[in-house]
This record gives structure tokens, C-alpha cells and sequence, in this order.
């Protein structure tokens, strides 16, 4: 199998989802949508590292379900805080966060 790459600037190497049981797994998309004018996705979170990386390890989660932002708009990134509902609503976009199982 091929090894797939972030689409974003990072580059780094991600795992493709797993196929559901009794099915076989379709393409990947990935796609990244750049603001226009406004230097990218990230507004302002840790602005001053040259590229965000976060590593998780989801067996060392303290909840069962745990949400991580996707929309760079969290107080408390890379966790979710519920902040894309606002963003949501003012831009008509319509993300959401990643839930990782523990
Ligand atoms: Fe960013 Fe929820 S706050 S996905």
C-alpha cells in the first residue's frame, strides 16, 4: 500500500482509516481549503512555531470519546471547545471536530 501524506503543509505520513468489517476500504480524500487573503487556516493558534504538530496516543486518553479541533478557531487546541459552532454560523462553512476513541 501506497503511503499516504498530510494534504496540509505538514507533509508528515497519516494512517488511512480502517475499512468497515466485510467491506473494502473506497479512496481518501483529503482536502484542505486555504482562506484567501488571510495568510491560510490557522488565525492564531501557537503562530509562533514554524508548523503545529500535536501527537496523541489514544490508548493514554483520559475519556472514552475525546474531541479535537479541526477548525483552528479552539481556546483549547487541540481539543475541541465547541468554538466551530460560532464559526459555523457566521461563515456557512461547516466543521467539525475529529473524535478519537480510546
Ligand atoms: Fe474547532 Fe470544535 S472548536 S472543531
Amino acid at each position: 500500500m501506497a503511503t499516504l501524506f498530510c494534504a496540509a503543509a505538514c507533509r508528515l505520513p497519516v494512517s488511512p482509516p480502517a475499512a468497515a468489517p466485510g467491506r473494502a476500504r473506497r479512496g481518501l480524500v483529503v482536502a484542505v481549503r486555504a482562506e484567501a487573503g488571510v495568510g491560510g487556516i490557522n488565525p492564531s493558534i501557537r503562530k509562533e512555531e514554524e508548523k503545529v504538530v500535536d501527537t496523541v496516543l489514544a490508548g493514554e486518553l483520559s475519556k472514552p470519546l475525546t474531541p479535537y479541533c479541526r477548525c483552528w478557531r479552539s481556546g483549547t487546541f487541540p481539543l475541541c471547545d465547541g468554538s466551530h459552532v460560532k464559526h459555523n454560523k457566521a461563515t456557512g462553512d461547516n466543521v467539525g471536530p475529529l473524535l478519537v476513541k480510546k
